[in-house]
């Protein structure tokens, strides 16, 4: 397969062509079974006009004798939906090299975040950076992470900490989504993240600023799609949090919430009365915030590379999973605590560290986590209708997806039909 990163696949917009899979793993729901939670097809073959996938199914049902699909893409290993990193900070510039070091020997990251390092010392990174700075090295991160198979990326703002700096973060985010040959990004602006020294310790006017006028402004400017908020100890309480996140809402905004990477202070419920797309981390999170979760349906986002990096126990996983709340898995990728841009490394932690089934894994970085992410309709899963963001693996089975640590094994990586990502 010789393929060029950005090349159409086929002459013309409406001239279809055929991904021919040995093993195609659909996270189609009307395909799936609990004995097949995947739905897999075997010897599948995918259409792909203009873009969208215009039909799935067994080879010989589409190529037909007499058929004059031309096959693209001949893969001999699994093809799945191109992968969706749920929760990213990717926005960000500079390195925390110095704090990893000293916390890899033992130094404590609340306390290196109090003593006005970790999340402000990316903040003043960011502070110094150009927006083209900003765009630039989130365009180089996009870049690799497709070359991991993700087609789609979550960017948080939060590393600004004032109006100028997040908008300026926001902005960088909107114009990397502008570029079609890389993933497709849901900006988020997360709005409470860590308070900046000029705020001088006044958490509840920092908030108050926020939410009367930087999100409005943010807001209108189209710069977000969702608004999130760190509600942890050392970090902002659910009465702060909360009307920064009422406002979000009513906006027309929606609300993801970082919760209980620390200590459960009642973020999860928050989370469920708000109706929020995703609750992120829960390492800390008690049996009734579970249920709040699983009553308002609000999704469970894991974010293993972190809670590994601060070498903490998993999330109550077996609790969240009887409660019925959907499980995503994310790579949290940020300079601090996740110093990793790959989602298949968070799912190889998800199946090794939290126990998740390979089924759910794979899931989690697909169909659940564009859901949570208002993608359910443009991708996630390989169905008709949906666009033909797709991975072609250099591997046999998506049980092996879960097993290569640290090496790239997307062979080819589709988004909206056409070339992001080759190898091989
Ligand atoms: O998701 N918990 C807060 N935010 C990030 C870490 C940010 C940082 O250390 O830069 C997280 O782990
Ligand atoms: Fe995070």
């Amino acid at each position: 397969m010789t393929v060029t990163p950005g090349a159409a696949l086929a002459e013309g917009p409406d001239r279809p062509f055929v991904v021919a899979a040995r093993r195609l793993v659909t996270c189609d729901p009307s395909r799936a079974s609990a004995a097949d939670p995947l739905g897999v097809v075997e010897d599948a073959a995918i259409v792909v006009r203009g873009g969208a996938i215009e039909a799935v199914g067994r080879r010989e049902e589409i190529l037909r004798p007499g058929s004059d699909l031309e096959v693209a893409i001949e893969a001999a290993g699994v093809v799945t939906p191109g992968l969706v990193d749920c929760h990213t900070h990717a926005p960000w510039v500079g390195s925390r090299d110095a704090e990893y070091a000293v916390r890899m020997a033992g130094g404590d990251y609340e306390a290196i975040a109090a003593a006005g390092g970790g999340i402000v010392a990316s903040m003043r990174a960011v502070r110094a950076a150009t927006t083209d700075e900003l765009a630039g090295a989130l365009r180089a991160r996009l870049r690799r992470m497709a070359a991991l198979g993700v087609t789609a990326v979550e960017a948080k703002s939060g590393y600004g900490l004032d109006e100028a700096a997040e908008r300026k973060q926001l902005e960088a985010v909107a114009e990397a989504g502008r570029d079609a040959r890389l993933p497709r990004v849901v900006p988020t602006y997360l709005a409470l993240h860590a308070l900046p020294p000029e705020a001088g310790g006044d958490r509840a006017a920092y908030a108050g600023a926020v939410a009367r006028s930087w999100l409005p402004a943010i807001a209108a400017a189209g710069l977000a799609r969702y608004v999130d908020a760190y509600i942890d100890r050392g970090a902002f309480s659910v009465d702060e949090a909360r009307p920064v996140l009422e406002r979000a809402r009513a906006l027309g905004l929606g609300v993801r919430v970082h919760v209980g990477q620390f200590a459960d202070v009642g973020g999860a419920e928050l989370a469920a009365a708000l109706g929020a797309a995703s609750a992120d981390h829960l390492e800390h999170v008690a049996p009734e915030g579970i249920a709040a979760l699983a009553r308002a349906g609000v999704a469970a986002a894991l974010l293993p590379v972190a809670s590994f990096t601060l070498r903490q126990e998993p999330p109550p996983v077996a609790a969240l999973r009887a409660a019925g709340v959907p499980l995503i898995v994310g790579s949290d990728a940020n300079p601090g605590t996740a110093p990793t841009e790959s989602l298949p490394l968070a799912l190889a932690l998800a199946v090794r560290l939290y126990g998740l089934t390979v089924a759910e894994a794979v899931l989690g970085a697909t169909r659940e986590a564009a859901r949570a992410l208002g993608l359910d309709g443009v991708c996630g899963a390989v169905r008709p209708g949906l666009r033909a963001d797709l991975v072609v693996w250099d591997l046999p089975h998506e049980n092996a997806i879960v097993q290569p640590w640290g090496a790239p094994r997307a062979r080819a990586v589709l988004r909206d039909g056409a070339l992001i990502a080759a190898s091989g």
